[in-house]
């Protein structure tokens, strides 16, 4: 693929000066590029598509045309960050779409791993397109490529399983960051007035929760799942684990245990915990959560999240568990 070669001379970008000057070129280039034409974007909220919403609007403000898909397996407090942060803040050109109904509609009792991210990632081009053709006059779109995603991929942001968008819909392609490694685009994130929440936020899967609600997605187990992840994430944070561990989060199957609380029988479901580090993803190990702050999440999560009577931590490393459970 041409052109997909970090250039030779590129300095590593380690500070802010040189996050200013490569943000600086970036918008000189993308106002040559796009002029005054309009650009499409689908903007998730991660760190990637954020970095580069934040860099176009400030080279072409308005004619940038963000898409946030809300498809109900996005965290707890995402799809309200996003509005507060591109719409309120930065006064961004933000199409918001709840289409949780919709996706949890086509999960209904799917409940193979493989085939709940095929749905989940065709649904969404489908909903992406939808918004692609009410919007007039889009001659580009822009996307969060960064290196990564061309050395280990096939040169565009890998969405697991999914098509791309249909022929007539094939614009011109806007990657201002498809040079950068991940630390890179981290800093010029900081740079652009990004929240810290979202530049250093930990690697969300693109099918989300979907893959944490284990089996068949029900809405009162994906409430489950978001509940106990943001009481997990909480603690961590509180604890200075945030930042330190690379990847945590909370699973939950879909079967219930017997259990008691005030004296009364309950049957409910467990919530699993995993905390790993990894360097890239292929091996992992389990992180040393102390047992006092284990056994706090265990009672915070039991205590406040209707339906769970029991909490696990998993013990184990990547081979031979996966990092996800599904
Ligand atoms: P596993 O579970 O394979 O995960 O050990 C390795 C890393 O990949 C993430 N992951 C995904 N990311 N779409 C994504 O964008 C997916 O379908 C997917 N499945 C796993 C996982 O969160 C971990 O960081």
């Amino acid at each position: 693929m041409e052109n997909n070669k970090r250039p030779e001379s590129m300095e590593r970008i380690t500070n802010e000066k040189l996050a200013k000057a490569f943000i600086d070129e970036q918008v000189a280039l993308v106002k040559k590029q796009v002029g005054n034409k309009k650009v499409l974007l689908a903007l998730s909220g991660g760190v990637d598509s954020s970095v580069v919403a934040a860099l176009l609007i400030k080279a072409i403000g308005k004619n940038l045309v963000c898409v946030h898909v809300n498809h109900g397996l996005l965290r707890k407090g995402e799809p309200e960050q996003v509005v507060e942060v591109f719409r309120n803040q930065m006064n961004a050109n933000l199409v918001y779409v709840d289409a949780v109904d919709r996706f949890l509609d086509k999960l209904a009792g799917v409940a193979e791993p493989e085939k709940k991210r095929k749905i989940i990632g065709a649904e969404f081009i489908r909903v992406f397109e939808e918004e692609a053709r009410k919007q007039e006059g889009i001659e580009f779109l822009a996307q969060g490529t960064i290196y990564p995603d061309i050395i280990e991929s096939d040169g565009v942001k890998a969405h697991h399983n999914v098509g791309g968008l249909p022929e007539d819909l094939k614009f011109e392609l806007v990657e201002p960051v498809k040079f950068l490694y991940k630390d890179e685009v981290r800093v010029v994130g900081k740079e652009l007035g990004l929240p810290d929440g979202m530049v250093y936020r930990q690697p969300f899967p693109g099918p989300g929760l979907g893959v944490r609600c284990l089996g068949a997605i029900t809405r009162d187990r994906l409430e489950i799942v978001r509940e106990s992840d943001a009481i997990l994430r909480e603690e961590f944070a509180k604890n200075g684990l945030e930042g330190k561990v690379w990847q945590y989060f909370t699973a939950v199957p879909d079967f219930r245990s017997v259990g008691v609380k005030n004296g009364k029988r309950t049957f409910a479901y467990p919530v699993i915990l995993r905390a790993v580090n990894t360097k890239d993803a292929m091996t992992a190990t389990v992180e040393n959560v102390p047992f006092e702050l284990l056994q706090h999440i265990t009672n915070r999560i039991t205590n406040e999240v209707e339906g769970v009577n029991r909490v696990l931590y998993d013990l184990t490393p990547k081979p031979c568990g996966t990092i996800e459970w599904e």
